[in-house]
Parts: C-alpha cells; structure tokens; sequence
C-alpha cells in the first residue's frame, strides 16, 4: 500500500549512494515477530471501543506509518547533526500548538511525554522564582509534587471544589500568605477531566506575583471545540495569558507513547538553557532542539509522526480533529445521563471533557468503593474495560449514604476515541447487566 510507496521514495533520495550489505534473515525476523505477537496478546484491547478505561487511545494510522517511514532514518533531534528534517518538522508541529493556544512567538519542543514537559515547565519556573513554593490543586496530577521535590522547591496543594476545580479563594488565601512562585492550573484533571478555572486565577496576578503553568497534558487540544461548557471554554480562553503549557500529543493527538510538548510564551527563556556541548551543535548555526530541552537524545519520529498527523487533521477550531473530541464528549454526556437517572448509582457533576466517574449507591461508602470493584471486574468479564478510581467523598453526590470514609472508590471512565459515541448504548448494556449480577434486579 502507500506506505511501502513512501519507502521507495525516501530510498530514491539516498539513491546515489554506493550499495552496502543490508541483509536481515527474513525466517529468523519472522519467527521473532510471531513470538512478539503472541506475547502482545497479555494486554487490554486498548484500540477497540469497548476499552474504555483509561487515558489510552490508539495513534491514527497517519501517525504509526510516519513514525516508521521515519525509523529507516531513525534521526534524533537532539541536534541538527542528527536529525535535520525531523527538526525541522517539529519546529513547525510545535508552532502550530502554540498557534492553537495563540501565540504567534513562543519557544517550545517536544519531550517523552507530560511528566518531562512539566518538569521542564517547572524547572524554568524555579530558575525564574528561585526557592519559592509551587501550588497545584488537589487533583492535580502527583507528578507536580514530585517534580517540585526533584527541582528542590517546596509544594503545597490547594483545595478543589465539587466540580474537581481549583478553589479561588483558598488560592487567594494561600497566595496572601506569601512565597508563592508558581501556581499550576489543570486542565483537564486526570482523574475526571475538571478544568481550573484559569480566568480568575490569571486575574488573582493583579495583586500577587506568581507564574502560572498550565499543565493541559490530558486537556489541551479542548481548546479547539467551541461546544464547551461556558466556564470551561471560558478557562481555554484564557491559555494564552499562561506563562508555560503543557499539552501531550500522546494522550488526545493520536500520538505514539514518547510525545509530550512544552511551550513557553516569552522565547527568551531559551537563555536558562544555555550550554556547551562538546559534540554535537557543529554543522549548523540555526537553533538545535538540544540547545533549548533538558533531554538530549530524542527520536525524530515522534515529531514526524506529529507533523504528519497535524498535516492530515489540522489543528482548527471546530475542524474535523476537534469533531473527533467532541463525538467523546457526547459519548460522556449521553453515558452520564444514564448513570444520572438510575437510583443504583451515585455520580458526580457532569463531565467538563469526557471523562466520567460513578460508583453503585450503597448504605455506606466503603460498601459502595467495594462493590465499584466487584461492578469493574464483571464488566471485565463482559469484555467492557472500565477504570477506577479513588476520590474524596466531595466529589461525589452520595446522598444519604453513610460517610464511613473520606475517599469513595469509583468506576471511571475515559471516552476518548470518537468511536465511543456509537458504542456508548452497548457501553451501557453492558454495565447495567454487570451491575445486575453484582447488585442483584433491584
Ligand atoms: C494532567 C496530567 N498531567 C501530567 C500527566 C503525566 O503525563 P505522562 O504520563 O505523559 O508523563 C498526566 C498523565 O496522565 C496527566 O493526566
């Protein structure tokens, strides 16, 4: 098909080279694949519909076949000498992201995914406040404590609201309270998808001094869908008045695993990167991706694999990528209404992306967090993956039911390929006979 043709048209242009023995043994490959095959059966089924579990989604075919066509060149670009075309296309990947946020200068890369794009994020932000306390929320990904005790800088949460949202007056209290560098805004929490309402936590910069780091690893191409709750497409609004962002093609850009992106809207911070490096840099004297990431080596087909991905679904607001979002959405939605209007079980608010947690009403929590557990195993049975996961009690409209603990295990559910919204009525059966044989017909 068309990919072996592209091979042949990338052989054509090292054509003029003199011939050197390549010779693989073809039965002895092929004996390994087999066994490789085999062993890949021991996973989910990640790519069909009914995995709907967590953040995973198969990268489109665009993106696979780019990534290998580009693997017979296998560029890495840390540097120019190691990957010119690669680096190139990444520029130009990594300017339409920040376009899609909109800004028309920036200083960005790619990166092996969300936790390298924050970390980098965060380490400009603590060269920039030096010692001072990064707040993140209480949802926010534990990646950011982490990282702040990877970076040396001290951390503190912030309470989140009912929605899963970052509460503004006890950022405002905790920023009153002084030695605040760096505030960290989700958008799109992991574990439900809430998103922080960016708007006032920007305009709290009118009395305080802070930066803020929107970590969008999970959210970010929500910037695209007009079709948001106000106060969502309020918060994706106001992206732009960030100082850094983190968005991962790996999650919702139908990227291979190893794509994350970090951008920073002045590009004078590439002056907190400068380095020497004794062995690469020399063979051109425009910018080498190396000179402005902490990772060296990286692979040139991740960005390939972008490039050629944003060329066949061009980030446009409302465009047929940011279609596929919403079809997730609407998957969520319609799901959630289900969950809604049945007395068998309890939920949250409605889902801001389309990620969506429930748990069975029971007389107490820790009976209902036991039996989310038996539900996801039953559902397992019945070849629909679900996810779990364990959020404080608020988050949850659990009526009447005895508060025996903070924390309510969940079901949780990540709909992100557009494919779920035609699956979600099968979705649903399924989890009502699941429910059925845990519960019981009542
Ligand atoms: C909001 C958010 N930030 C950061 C991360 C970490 O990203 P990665 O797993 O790509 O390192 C995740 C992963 O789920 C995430 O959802």
């Amino acid at each position: 098909m068309k990919a072996s043709k592209a091979r042949e048209r990338l052989r054509a242009g090292f054509a003029s080279l003199p011939p050197y023995d390549e010779r693989v043994d073809d039965a002895a490959v092929e004996d390994v694949l087999t066994e490789v095959a085999d062993r890949l059966h021991d996973n989910y089924p990640y790519f069909h519909p009914l995995y709907a579990g967590q953040m995973l989604k198969p990268p489109h075919p665009v993106a696979r076949l780019a990534y290998e066509l580009a693997l017979w060149i296998n560029p890495n670009n840390h540097a120019l000498d190691g990957g010119r075309a690669s680096s190139a296309m990444e520029k130009e990947a990594v300017a339409d992201l920040a376009h899609m946020i909109g800004w028309d200068t920036h200083l960005g890369h790619l990166c092996g995914g969300g936790t390298m794009a924050n970390l980098e994020a965060l380490w400009v932000a603590g060269q920039l406040n030096p010692g001072k306390t990064v707040l993140a929320s209480t949802q926010a990904h534990y990646t950011h404590r982490r990282i702040a005790g990877v970076l040396g800088l001290p951390f503190d949460t912030v309470p989140c609201d009912r929605w899963g949202r970052m509460e503004v007056p006890a950022l405002e209290r905790r920023l009153a309270a002084g030695d605040v560098g760096t505030v960290v805004a989700t958008l799109g929490t992991t574990a439900t998808g809430a998103v922080d309402p960016l708007a006032p936590m920007l305009d709290l910069r009118e009395r305080y001094d802070f930066r803020v780091h929107a970590d969008a690893a999970y959210g970010g191409y929500f910037a695209l869908v007009s079709d948001l709750a106000p106060e969502t497409r309020a918060a994706f609004d106001r992206l732009r008045d960030v100082a850094s962002i983190v968005i991962d093609p790996h999650k919702h850009g139908l990227q291979p695993y190893g794509c994350g992106c970090v951008i920073f809207r002045d590009p004078s911070v590439a002056g907190l990167y400068r380095h020497d490096s004794p062995y690469t840099y020399y063979t051109s004297s425009e910018l080498h991706l190396g000179e402005i990431s902490l990772e060296c080596s990286r692979p040139g087909a991740a960005a390939v694999a972008l490039w050629a991905t944003q060329r066949l679904f061009p980030l446009v607001r409302d465009g047929a990528f940011a279609k596929r979002l919403t079809a997730g959405r609407a998957a969520a939605a319609l799901l959630y209404d289900k969950i809604r209007g049945d007395r068998r079980f309890v939920t949250g608010t409605p889902p801001e992306l389309d990620i969506l947690v429930w748990a069975p009403r029971a007389a107490r929590v820790t009976e209902a967090s036991a039996q989310s557990r038996r539900i996801f195993d039953q559902t397992a049975q019945r070849g629909l993956h679900l996810a779990i996961a364990s959020l404080p009690v608020h988050l949850i409209d659990v009526g009447d039911m005895q508060r025996d603990n903070d924390m309510i295990i969940c079901l949780r559910s990540v709909l992100m390929k557009p494919e779920h919204r035609e699956w979600a009525d099968r979705i649903w059966a399924i989890l009502d006979e699941a429910t059925r044989a845990v519960l019981g017909n009542r």
